[in-house]
């Protein structure tokens, strides 16, 4: 009989052991609960049109985005996996506009969770690569609905984060501040198994990832960083760049972890009032979190994306240019010199 191999719960189990950790039964419960969410969320994006649940609805989000069926799904996913167990004292989700409390007469646990319950959705129609983004934070003692305020902390505040890749294989990618660990869904077992212990980014890297159609208003630095990839092993970068694009943060970040590259979604001539395009709680800190985790660097171009002064809006946006360590200070290198 093939051997079953360690699961996500008893690998987080094993973890909290060996860090005596008091709190372990209720945060292996809480991972519990994420990957309760994404396992559904899972099963439906795999069945697609057949679970009919491609296409968009008539409603827009608080930044404006037009809100996919699967994201409403997804996001009603995530709130009654964490809202049913207890392990959560609050969540704020991009898809909702105001932090969402535990509803009266469910109890409350010791975390807070952000989360991207649908990231890249623009892909789920054309069934390409989508996936879920959380973040995990200690809720602050004594307080029974946590507020915005509550979730605006620095990303060096978060005590996990991680993400699920809905490709061809479902994939969870954890870090609890101590490596980075991804684990495959068996589909025959519906257990996440670890497959990809210890992930480390490659320090250099030849492959970046921008939406090149913004060139035209970007910043001088990203200019001139993109400019040299082009000319390859003719310009003073001397070496030839691939590029890729797939759409979905999540999916860029689980590429980089696995080979190396970069990651750039900078600040540009048409976020810049917004402060950036991507959300600094759904996206930005818990990516930032697992690329450092797995050797690598995350900055907004000037400063580092965990240390980013959250401003008291759930939705604030952030630049950011993460992946292989020596790669995004070689762009860091272009925006202190310009
Ligand atoms: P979401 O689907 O959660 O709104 O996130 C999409 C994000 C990110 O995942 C992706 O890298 C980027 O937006 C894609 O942006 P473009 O539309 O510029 O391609
Ligand atoms: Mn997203
Ligand atoms: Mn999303």
């Amino acid at each position: 009989m093939q051997e079953l191999g360690t699961t996500l719960s008893s690998f987080i189990i094993n973890e909290q052991r060996k860090l005596g950790s008091s709190a372990g039964g209720t945060f292996t419960g809480l991972l519990n609960d994420i990957t309760i969410a994404c396992k559904g969320i899972a099963n439906l994006v795999n069945r697609g049109d057949l679970a009919g649940v491609l296409g968009v609805t008539d409603s827009e989000n608080s930044m404006g985005d037009v809100q996919k069926k699967m994201d409403l799904i997804a996001d009603q996913m995530f709130i009654d996996a964490l809202e049913n167990n207890g392990h959560c004292a609050g969540m704020a989700s991009e898809e909702q506009d105001d932090v969402i409390h535990t509803s009266e007469g469910k109890q409350r646990g010791h975390y807070l969770v952000t989360f991207d319950p649908l990231d890249g959705s623009s892909n789920m129609d054309i069934n390409m690569d989508v996936g879920a983004i959380f973040s995990i934070l200690q809720a602050p003692e004594g307080i029974i609905n946590p507020t915005a305020e509550h979730f605006s902390r620095p990303g060096t505040e978060q005590i996990a984060a991680g993400y699920c890749l809905y490709g061809p294989s479902t994939m969870m990618v954890l870090t609890t501040g101590n490596g980075v660990n991804g684990f495959t869904l068996c589909s025959s077992i519906g257990e996440f198994i670890l497959t990809h212990p210890n992930m480390a980014i490659p320090e250099d890297t030849a492959e970046y990832a921008i939406n090149a159609s913004n060139q035209r208003f970007w910043e001088k630095p990203v200019q001139d960083y993109i400019a040299d990839c082009v000319q390859g092993e003719e310009g003073p970068l001397g070496k030839r760049y691939n590029m890729r694009w797939v759409a979905a943060m999540v999916g860029e970040i689980h590429r980089i972890l696995c080979r190396g590259g970069i990651f750039l979604y900078p600040i540009d001539e048409r976020n810049r009032e917004a402060g950036g395009k991507l959300r600094l709680l759904y996206e930005g800190n818990p990516m930032a979190m697992i690329v450092e985790q797995a050797g690598g660097a995350a900055y907004t171009g000037y400063e580092r994306v965990m240390e980013v002064k959250p401003n008291g809006d759930p939705h604030q946006r952030v630049p950011v240019i993460m992946g292989s360590k020596n790669e995004v200070m070689k762009v860091m290198e272009y925006h202190k010199n310009a």
